[in-house]
Formats: structure tokens, C-alpha cells, sequence
């Protein structure tokens, strides 16, 4: 039985992943990846939508994908590759440009607020059709389901579109995609912050996790997490934002229901609580970490198993591509 394909990408981060990346992507991914067909890209065309260090951007790529390894993302399981190794992503993107309106194009949330924040004038045309990128990414690869964050639901909904218009106007050629939304406790908020969405465009450090953080700064940044005056430990997003972010996480890395964690944490107070958090989470990051720098020491291996996914990568993209090109007389 051949399994279902699906496809999700990070773009490459400068300095390290952070938690939130891990616990609402990675840890997925990794789950994923034995039911599914999966392929995983580091999405290094879409990161120069916002300007660029070559040298950092280069850097960056590398180590994402190595944390995306790291991380349990088995390169002989998974198609593991970057987005730029593989050519078809821009093409198929310049096909699909010309079957986008720009009046849709303009309704995507997505670039109002990233464009907001550059500047109407700094903004380019690249961060503009950028949701139209990612629909090339999702549908070079006939992908039937996309992980993403509740975030990305508009762009997926753009791609569905553009496939079906595609397959109206020229015959069947791609496979429609559904998004796959993560839950509301993959999602984590920062630590000091905890209405706020972990993220790497944080304002302050201090509530930010990093894959590749020293343990010890890991800890105290858990034990320094915002709480509420209260004792009680239980999970209530409104009223306890700072508590139910560490039921979340502690959650997500012990594999235990957030109902099960209060029910086990009834009567002993927030240090306890910070205690089983830091420890759970240095206890999974560190060899996360240790392997990281590992791949990072060997940048030939690394770049070996980089060829060998961009190469699965391309001979299915190629073969898309070819449909497309054929089915709009090219
Ligand atoms: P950031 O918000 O730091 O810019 P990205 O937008 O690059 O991160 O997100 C990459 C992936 O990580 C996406 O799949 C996204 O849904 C997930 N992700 C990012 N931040 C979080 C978070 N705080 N909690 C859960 N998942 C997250
Ligand atoms: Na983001």
C-alpha cells in the first residue's frame, strides 16, 4: 500500500530552532514520518523574502536542517532537502504566479502583516507572491495533507484553490491538499510573555527556549517563567496563561495529558512544577543539541544526506513539472 504524501517546511532560522518549532513542528514531523510519505524542506527561497546576510542565510540553512535531523527527522524515512536544490519550486511558482489574481494575492493576512512591518516601500513582490511559492512547494509533490500551524490555514486554502482552478482550466494534473491543523496545546506561548506566541522575532530573549542553548540557561529561563499569584496548578488559557504554558510543554515532552498532569501536580505549588518542566525538557534537548553540533563538525555527511533528499525531491518535481509545462504547451 503506498502511504499518503505529505509536505511541510521550515524556513531556516538564524541562531537555533526554538521550542516552539519543536513542539508544534518538529515533534510532529517525527511522528508523522512512519505513517506517512513525508518530505521536509528547509525553505531557504522563501527566507529572502526579508533581507538577507548570504553568509548567515548559508549557515542558517545548514543547521536547521541538521536540527530538523537532530530532531529525529530520519533522512532514509523522510525526503529531507532545501528548497533552492531543487529548481522545479521556482518554475512551477512562475506557472502558478500567472493563474493568481492579484486581488486574491492581496487578500493573503499573511503579507499585510509582514508588510506592514517592512514598509510598503521596502516590501518586495517576492514576499508578496510568497504564499504562491508555497503552493508550488505543496503541489510539486502531488501532496495530499500539509501540516501547518493554524497561521498558514489561509495559504493552503490559496493552494487549493489554485490547484482546482489549474485542473478546470487544463485537465486533472495536481492532487488538491488538505491542511492538517496542529492542537491547541502544540502551541507555545513565551515565558514571559505567555499571551504571546513563542517566536523568534521575540522582543526579549529571556522567554525564548533555543534548541541549541546551553542546559543550564534552559532551566533558568523555565524556572524564571511568568506565573500568577495564585497556588493552584491548573491549565486556564484566560485567567492562568503563565501556568497553562508549562502544563502545555511538560505535556508535549512527557507525553502526558494536561488532565493528568494537574491531577498529579494537586497540592504541591509552582517551584515543583518549574522543577518537572526544566528537567523534561533539558533531559530531551540535550542530546538534541549534542547531535546538532555533531552533524554541524561533519559538513561533507551532512551535505551527503542533503544530496540524496534533494535528489528524491527533484525526480518527483520534475516529473510535475513536466505534466504541467506539457498540459500548458510549453
Ligand atoms: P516563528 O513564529 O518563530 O517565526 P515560524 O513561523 O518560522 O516560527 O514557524 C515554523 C514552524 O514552527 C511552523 O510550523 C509553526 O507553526 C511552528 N511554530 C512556530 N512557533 C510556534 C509556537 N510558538 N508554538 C507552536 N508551533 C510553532
Ligand atoms: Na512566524
Amino acid at each position: 500500500m503506498t502511504k499518503t504524501r505529505i509536505f511541510s517546511g521550515i524556513q531556516p532560522s538564524a541562531g537555533s530552532l526554538h521550542l516552539g518549532n519543536y513542539v508544534g513542528a518538529l515533534m510532529q514531523w517525527r511522528d508523522l514520518q512512519d505513517d506517512f510519505d513525508a518530505i521536509y524542506c528547509v525553505v531557504d527561497m522563501h527566507a529572502i523574502t526579508s533581507p538577507q546576510d548570504p553568509a548567515e542565510l548559508r549557515a542558517s540553512t545548514r543547521a536547521t536542517a541538521a536540527q530538523y535531523i537532530a530532531s529525529g527527522i530520519d533522512p532514509t524515512k523522510s525526503t529531507l532537502f532545501v528548497q533552492s536544490h531543487v529548481p522545479a519550486h521556482a518554475e512551477l511558482a512562475w506557472v502558478l504566479n500567472t493563474l493568481t489574481g492579484f486581488g486574491e494575492a492581496s487578500r493573503m493576512t499573511q503579507f499585510k502583516d509582514k508588510s506592514a512591518r517592512q514598509g510598503s516601500e521596502a516590501a518586495s513582490v517576492g514576499l508578496f507572491t510568497y504564499p504562491v511559492l508555497m503552493a508550488a512547494d505543496i503541489l510539486l509533490y502531488d501532496t495530499k495533507v500539509v501540516p501547518v500551524g493554524d497561521d498558514q490555514r489561509q495559504h493552503v486554502e490559496l493552494t487549493r484553490d489554485l490547484a482546482g482552478r489549474f485542473n478546470s482550466r487544463f485537465g486533472d494534473t495536481f492532487v488538491v491538499p488538505e491542511a492538517r491543523i496542529g492542537t491547541e496545546t502544540a502551541r507555545i506561548y513565551d515565558l514571559q510573555d505567555p499571551t504571546s506566541k513563542m517566536s523568534k522575532s521575540a522582543a526579549s530573549d529571556s522567554g525564548l527556549i533555543r534548541l541549541l542553548d546551553d542546559p543550564k540557561r534552559t532551566a533558568k529561563k523555565i524556572k524564571s517563567a511568568v506565573t500568577d499569584d495564585e497556588r493552584e496548578i491548573r491549565s486556564d488559557r484566560q485567567a492562568k496563561p503563565g501556568v497553562t504554558n508549562l502544563l502545555a510543554i511538560l505535556s508535549a515532552f512527557s507525553r502526558t495529558p494536561v488532565a493528568e498532569l494537574e491531577a498529579s501536580f494537586a497540592g504541591k505549588g509552582y517551584g515543583d512544577l518549574k522543577g518537572a518542566v526544566a528537567e523534561a525538557v533539558v533531559a530531551e534537548l540535550e542530546p538534541v543539541r549534542a547531535r546538532t553540533l555533531e552533524l554541524l563538525d561533519d559538513p561533507a555527511e551532512l551535505d551527503r544526506l542533503l544530496a540524496v533528499g534533494a535528489d528524491r525531491a527533484e525526480s518527483i518535481a520534475q516529473e510535475t513539472l513536466a505534466r504541467v509545462y506539457d498540459r500548458i504547451g510549453f
